[in-house]
């Protein structure tokens, strides 16, 4: 779990197998002739692998090894990968790592006749999928067995347990290969000589064993991506000559650290992407060897203890996105050693210390996320050997400092989301020769100063000037040919965009972001490598601007366009989002739009004059994940060939003239979240489902304002699950990860929203919480009772049958829908009492049963304490506060409201939904990463990620 530059990723990718092991050949020896039967054993081995072809070999075939095995070659000793005994001659050791293996390997292959192999290497082969051979067992005389990265999968045999002379395991890298039964335990009660030992990936799921502790010879003790869960033993972090520890990657394991003593041996710490939490004890100052520190991404709190000045050998340190506050320790500037400094994403207050720049060997600085006030020190233009230098997301004043164009090797420089001011000498700034990324974006610079600028800066491929006070756009650009990313957005730039902007960087940009300015008109579009254009938010006239075929997210929202949707958008066949939405966009929909469903995820067309059909799908394949048309008036019936996006998610057709029935065709999206059909002419009975699970996932179905009759439709109900269960990760939006760039590396967000009423009123979500459980069934003719099955969707927040023809009482069961915010009745003919249990409805804080027939008295308790008048008018026989009609009947008096604490206790519950941090959901597109390694990847950089994800969101 090693932090990579954005530079070297791509690298990195084509050389993970180097991280898993190096492939020198052992030495051999000509001393003495090797025995005839391990030779033979050897050539039987070569040819039961050498009959693949090497084109099969992939990116890591090198049959080198094999192919220096010769039969008419006598001394097998001489052989390539081959070491044997000086004394006997017999083959001791065996590295075929990285050979080319291909093919599964069984107990019978002659491999297993060397029966005095010490060493055996196997790394990075693919045998298939096959098990380890049982025949393993026979080699108890190994000391060293790496069979990592060999797609080995299912259970690890016991007789592994039989190499009891073992000192260095390594099984890392094969996510089908299991360690349960023997378990980890098992494994190192047996093996007790272990010095190494390396099961990352391996599917442990299991907590690691006290056993551990045993192992008084372990150096190194590698767990990355073990799925290890429970506590880990503190004891382990005191073994004697423990020098590295590797945890990282084990979203469910716990721990802490422990007290360290003065002489422990540990050089490298890895213990990112775990939940170990706790703070950093004072005596971490205590590991003088201490080299590599990383704790990123997991749960630590407190403050960074001023001891690890102490920690003099210290060459990288990560302690990015935990909870960690306090002031920066102003002894970090004693680590001079130190290359890599990472503590974004924390809640680190106070000033920047002065005493960093003494780190003059730093290459990457990352403060961002932070609470961090004051002035950039000016002394940082000592740090001669950056290349990264992020400070965004702060509150840091003052100026940038003047000596910047010091950082003669600075690539990457983020200031974003200060309150940086003063003049911005942005023709300074960008003198830094290998500066490729500017990010300025949200300071509070007075002006941008750009006297005389028509220098092109050929290194300069992303610039950020969002809401930095730009009334037009920056001449300079027109000398700029290389620039990739250019984010403009939420400036005052107006009137028409100018010839020179147009032809800027046309072979190379990809990602323009004009969005909230005042731009008035935009045309021509040459830049033939776009994939992002955003021009949403501003006052754009005419026609709606067709972007070039490159492109993959469009966003014209909110704008003036008129006129209608050409058909040459048709042509855009790599586009993913396209989002034309609060326009003045009329006529019909052109039907060869639909030959895009097989990219297009997102469409948005809201808020036009659309009118006719929406087309019907002409192919099978359907990417579609999100379409919202509410607001247009469109006619006809709902496409049926919906039915084929399968990944559908949203769908939006509020405020049309659809005529049609309940699409009950739709309940076999599983995908499929948002259902809003509000406000068309839908008509008769929804009737009950035909299939079982119809509509598994539904968490927001609207379906007011319609024409729907008969009764509710209680089946459903049974069997919209999402709204039953709660999850606890449910803490995220509905939104969508949009590729910004063909490496798929950088990603914006791009949120789904929607109007609904909650609690009687309109109300706009711009972001939408994937908890938000909505049903919405009023202004139908819905007649009959409520049927007691609503009582099962626990999960429920708002639920509104209003307006309808309801009759009978409220069901008793609504008293379990415990999170029930908003609960509107009104408006029907329900009889009977309001039933005392829902004054358990802690977080009820919207209710509704006026004109209805209900009798009796209203509950004078908790939440029902807070609810005006207005919530029961038009029920003659109600009597109570806040009616006027005092309660005849004593038997029927509630009972006392509970004790002030108790009370405000609950009346304090009712807290609006707070806004968590947004988490991947549904789309993550082009994440087209097959291979295993890929995908392992991708998951120990996904941190990281989301890091990057975060600088740009649309809207
Ligand atoms: C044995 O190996 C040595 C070097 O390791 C080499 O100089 C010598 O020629 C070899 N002898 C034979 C007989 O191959
Ligand atoms: C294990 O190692 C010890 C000490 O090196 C040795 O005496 C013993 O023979 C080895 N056991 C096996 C089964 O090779
Ligand atoms: C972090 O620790 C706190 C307690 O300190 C715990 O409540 C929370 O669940 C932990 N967070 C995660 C992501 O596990
Ligand atoms: C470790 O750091 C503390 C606090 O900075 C300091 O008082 C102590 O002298 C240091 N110990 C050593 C061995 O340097």
């Amino acid at each position: 779990m090693k932090r990579m530059p954005f530079d070297l990723l791509v690298v990195f990718l084509a050389m993970i197998p180097l991280h898993f092991a190096s492939s020198e050949t052992l030495p051999s020896t000509n001393s003495t002739k090797c025995h005839e039967q391990e030779r033979s054993a050897l050539l039987e081995f070569k040819q039961s692998f050498f009959h693949v072809k090497s084109s099969v070999c992939g990116r890591y075939g090198r049959r080198l090894k094999l192919e220096s095995w010769k039969l008419e070659d006598r001394d097998c000793c001489d052989w390539k990968g081959l070491d044997c005994d000086e004394g006997t001659g017999y083959v001791t050791g065996l590295d075929l790592s990285e050979s080319c293996l291909f093919g599964p390997i069984n107990s019978k292959a002659s491999l297993f006749r060397l029966a005095h192999l010490q060493s055996l290497n196997l790394a990075l082969n693919d045998f298939n999928y096959s098990q380890i051979p049982f025949a393993i067992g026979d080699l108890v005389e190994l000391m060293s067995l790496n069979l990592s990265s060999s797609s080995f999968e299912d259970q690890i045999p016991s007789q592994v347990l039989k190499l009891t002379n073992l000192t260095s395991l390594d099984l890392s890298g094969s996510n089908e290969l299991e360690l349960r039964n023997p378990g980890m335990e098992t494994l190192v009660q047996f093996l007790t000589k272990l010095e190494h030992l390396d099961l990352s990936s391996l599917n442990v799921s299991a907590p690691v064993p006290d056993a551990v502790t045993n192992l008084s010879s372990l150096t190194s003790l590698v767990l990355q991506g073990c799925n290890l869960q429970g506590t880990f033993p503190t004891t382990i972090f005191k073994l004697p000559r423990l020098q590295l520890l590797d945890l990282s990657c084990n979203l469910e394991l716990s721990g802490h650290l422990p007290e360290f003593d003065l002489g422990s041996p540990i050089k490298s710490l890895f213990l990112s992407e775990t939940n170990f939490s706790g703070s950093l004890p004072a005596s971490l100052g205590n590991l003088a060897f201490l080299n590599e520190f990383y704790i990123g991404h997991s749960n630590f709190t407190g403050n960074v203890p001023s001891s690890i000045g102490n920690l003099t050998q210290l060459t990288m340190l990560d302690f990015h996105h935990n909870k960690l506050s306090g002031e920066i320790p102003s002894s970090l500037g004693k680590l001079v050693q130190l290359s890599y400094l990472y503590l974004e994403m924390n809640l680190l207050s106070g000033e920047v210390p002065a005493s960093l720049t003494n780190l003059t060997n730093l290459t990457f600085l990352y403060l961002s996320d932070n609470q961090l006030t004051g002035q950039i020190p000016a002394e940082i233009t000592g740090l001669t050997r950056l290349t990264q230098l992020d400070l965004s997301f702060n509150r840091l004043t003052g100026p940038i400092p003047e000596n910047i164009s010091n950082l003669k090797s600075l690539q990457y420089l983020y200031l974003r989301s200060n309150k940086l001011n003063g003049t911005l000498r942005l023709d300074v700034v960008l003198k830094l020769q290998n500066l490729t990324l500017l990010q300025l974006s949200f300071n509070e610079f007075s002006s941008i100063i750009e006297p005389g600028m028509n220098a092109s800066f050929p290194n300069l491929s992303f610039l950020g000037l969002a809401s930095s006070n730009l009334s037009e756009l920056p001449i300079f650009l027109s000398y700029q040919s290389s620039l990739k990313e250019l984010d403009l957005s939420q400036n005052k730039i107006c009137g028409p965009t100018p010839l020179w902007f147009l032809t800027m960087s046309t072979s190379q940009l990809e990602f323009l972001n004009l969005s909230r300015n005042s731009i008035s008109s935009f045309t021509t579009l040459n830049w033939s490598t776009l994939l992002t254009l955003d021009l949403s938010y501003n006052n754009i006239q005419g026609l709606l601007p067709i972007p070039p075929m490159s492109i993959y997210s469009y966003l014209v929202s909110n704008n003036n366009l008129s006129g209608d949707i050409s058909p040459e958008m048709c042509k855009l066949s790599s586009i993913i989002l396209l989002d034309l939405s609060n326009n003045k966009l009329a006529g019909v929909i052109p039907p060869c739009l639909s030959n895009l469903s097989n990219t297009l995820a997102i469409l948005s067309f809201n808020g036009n004059d659309l009118y006719g059909s929406f087309p019907q799908l002409q192919n099978d394949v359907c990417q579609l994940e999100m379409i919202d048309v509410s607001g247009n008036q469109l006619q006809g019936s709902l496409p049926t060939g919906l039915a084929n996006c399968s990944t559908l998610q949203f769908l939006n057709f509020k405020n049309n003239q659809i005529v049609d029935t309940f699409p009950s065709w739709m309940g076999s999206l599983s995908y499929l979240k948002v259902l809003i059909l509000h406000s068309n002419r839908f008509h008769g009975a929804i009737g009950e489902p035909e299939a079982r699970d119809q509509f598994p996932n539904l968490r927001i179905v609207d379906l007011s304002m319609n024409n729907f009759s008969g009764s509710l439709p209680s089946g459903y109900f049974d069997m919209w699950t999402a709204m039953k269960v709660h999850t606890a990760d449910d803490a995220h939006y509905y939104e969508a990860y949009m590729p910004i760039n063909p490496f798929f590396l950088d990603y914006v967000i791009y949120d789904y929203s929607m109007t609904i009423i909650n609690k009687g009123i309109l109300l706009e979500y711009k972001r939408i919480l994937a908890y938000l459980n909505v049903i919405d069934l009023s202004s139908n003719n819905f007649i009959g009772e409520i049927p007691n099955s609503v009582g099962s969707l626990i999960e429920l927040r708002m639920f509104n049958l209003s307006n309808n023809a309801l009759t009978s009482s409220i069901p008793l069961s609504l008293a379990n829908l415990t999170v029930l915010e908003s609960l509107d009745l009104s408006s029907n003919k329900l009889s009977g009492m309001i039933p005392l249990a829902l004054a358990q409805l802690s977080f009820l804080a919207f209710f509704n049963v006026s004109d209805n027939h209900l009798s009796g008295p209203i509950p004078q308790v908790n939440q029902f304490t807070t609810f005006k008048i207005d919530s029961y008018g038009g029920n003659l026989g109600l009597c109570g506060v806040p009616l006027t009609k005092k309660c005849g009947n004593p038997v029927e008096t509630p009972p006392p409201p509970p004790s002030g604490a108790l009370a405000e206790k609950l009346n304090w519950k009712i807290v609006l939904m707070g806004f968590g941090s947004g988490l991947v959901i549904g789309a993550v597109m082009g994440l087209n990463m097959t291979s295993r390694i890929e995908r392992r990847f991708m998951r120990f950089y996904r941190g990281w990620q989301r890091r990057r994800m975060h600088q740009i969101r649309f809207v």
